[in-house]
């Protein structure tokens, strides 16, 4: 595993996890020593940091911003400069885990040029160390690596097809299509895909494709027997408004969490117990008597 410690920085983050600098030639290694890859959507400074402090191995800044941070239906409607803006904001926070930006619906559909163009801002403009395209476009993937720029392929259920797909469907059910699967996965890895997303397939088929590819396989919705995992950030803490998907296990309720402190805090202020005589700053005692003074002698004392 490549080790690149942080200049002047000592092995441990603040969680206590070592702050070994995770990179893509690490997770080959980590799928190669069957160590399992951890990994979670983030698009924020705040939460970001404690992701990385909790030893997340790959931090993406996932399209479904447009979904759970926007509110849009689908991941359609985001665009380049928008996904540009949370990576800068994820880049500030992340100092371990290997940072992937996603790229949106129609920055990488038209020519292999224009996506390698918008690929480069990922890197340039916002410190991304890896850029995930979804499906087998395999002449992209191959240009990309041949500009320097790590790519995490991501095939199965696409949610930028969701028309084509005609929903968010479980994808690789038949014979045929678990064949194209299997191809288009190993013509990515060949291309220099460095790691691929498998999301929404039958676990027998990520099974059999982690089993066969080169590189490792991240799953959602695709079973345990991935090299590694992937979630929603906000699928994991409840702070999705939609029933979750199959696949989903939620760690915390933050939903709750929040939602509770926020109508504390309201009590609080109606019934103007915040904030209280320490939350409040005081004047100093010599000032407050020089205010006071002109009340007893009429004059206001300079101090
Ligand atoms: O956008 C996203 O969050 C993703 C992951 C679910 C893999 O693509």
């Amino acid at each position: 595993m490549s080790i690149t410690n942080f200049p002047g920085e000592n092995s441990s983050a603040s969680a206590g996890v070592p702050l070994t600098k995770v990179t893509m030639p690490a997770l080959l290694e980590m799928k190669r020593q069957g160590k399992p890859i951890s990994s979670l959507t983030a698009y924020d400074y705040a939460t970001s940091r404690l992701v990385d402090e909790a030893g997340i191995d790959m931090v993406l800044v996932g399209d479904s911003l447009a979904m759970v941070v926007m509110g849009h239906d689908n991941t359609l409607a985001i665009t380049v400069d928008e996904m540009l803006h949370h990576t800068r904001a994820v880049r500030r926070a992340v100092r371990r885990a290997l940072l992937v930006a996603d790229m949106p619906f129609g920055s990488y559909h038209g020519t292999v040029a224009e996506g390698l163009a918008n690929a480069i801002r990922f890197v340039k403009e916002a410190g991304a160390e890896a850029v995930k395209v979804e499906g087998p476009r395999v002449e992209l993937v191959r240009a990309l690596t041949e500009a320097e720029i790590p790519v995490v392929g991501h095939l199965g259920l696409t949610p930028q097809s969701i028309h084509r797909m005609g929903g968010y469907r479980v994808q690789g059910r038949t014979a045929e299509t678990v064949l194209a699967l299997k191809a288009d996965a190993m013509a990515l890895a060949e291309a220099g895909a460095g790691a691929l997303v498998l999301e929404g397939v039958p676990r027998e088929v990520a099974a059999a494709i982690t089993a066969e590819l080169p590189i490792p396989t991240i799953g959602i919705g695709a079973g345990p027997d991935c090299d590694g995992q992937i979630l929603v950030f906000h699928d994991l803490l409840n702070l999705t408004f939609a029933p979750p998907a199959k696949f989903v296990r939620r760690y915390a309720d933050a939903a709750a969490l929040i939602r509770g402190a926020v109508e504390h805090y309201r009590e609080d202020v109606e019934r103007r117990t915040f904030p209280n005589d320490e939350e409040s700053y005081h004047l100093p005692e010599a000032v407050r008597q020089a205010l006071d003074a002109p009340v007893k002698t009429g004059k206001l004392r300079k101090v």
